[in-house]
């Protein structure tokens, strides 16, 4: 069966930029032919504002744990918001632990200024590691991301595309490790 990976937006805010490279990376892969891919909006997980912990039996963090039951990696998009990701992303995350056991899983930061969310990746990288994710050595860095949507796809491509096969080739590998 082909691997199941969803392409996972961190942000809800209104206005969200890295919803555009989202979308993006979900057009990009949403033909190849070694995965399966789907954009998942944390905006749709978080019915209750509230952390609900994985030993909590609850029908509203059921959506998310079946999207990682059935996931063979993860990509996630997330944006730098004071250096560190946004607190949805970690309620999120926060509903499930053991079957993110050794998924692989890729990075892709986000931010307007010119680092592109590395800072925040510095501070997701342990809790990603803590929760059992196998992380690619490298993630990716989208900086100046108003510049970034305003490109025509020619440029978008020229900026991205090989990147995020690159990394997907090797999510793919990582999960046959
Ligand atoms: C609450 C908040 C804090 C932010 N802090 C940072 C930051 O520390 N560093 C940075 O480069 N950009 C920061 N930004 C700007 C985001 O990088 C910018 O909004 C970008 O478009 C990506 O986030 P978005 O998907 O919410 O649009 C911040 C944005 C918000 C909403």
């Amino acid at each position: 069966m082909h691997p199941y990976i969803p392409i996972v937006l961190g942000t809800a805010r209104k206005g969200r930029q890295s919803e555009h490279v989202a979308q993006y990376i979900y057009n990009t892969l949403k033909n190849n032919k070694e995965a399966i891919f789907e954009l998942v909006d944390v905006r749709n997980y978080l019915v209750e504002s509230r952390t609900i912990p994985p030993w909590e039996n609850s029908n509203i963090a059921k959506p998310w744990r079946d999207i990682v039951a059935k996931s063979s990696a993860f990509i996630f998009v997330v944006p730098e918001y004071n250096r560190g990701y946004p607190g949805e992303f970690k309620m999120l995350l926060d509903q499930e632990f053991k079957g993110y056991n050794k998924k692989p899983a890729l990075i892709v930061s986000v931010s307007s200024g010119g680092f592109g969310g590395v800072r925040m990746a510095e501070h997701l990288i342990p809790t990603l590691r803590y929760m059992g994710f196998h992380l690619l050595s490298q993630d990716i860095q989208v900086p100046k991301v108003e510049e970034f949507v305003k490109m025509s796809m020619e440029e978008k491509d020229q900026t991205l595309k090989e990147k995020i096969e690159k990394m997907v080739d090797a999510l793919i590998e990582k999960k046959n490790d």
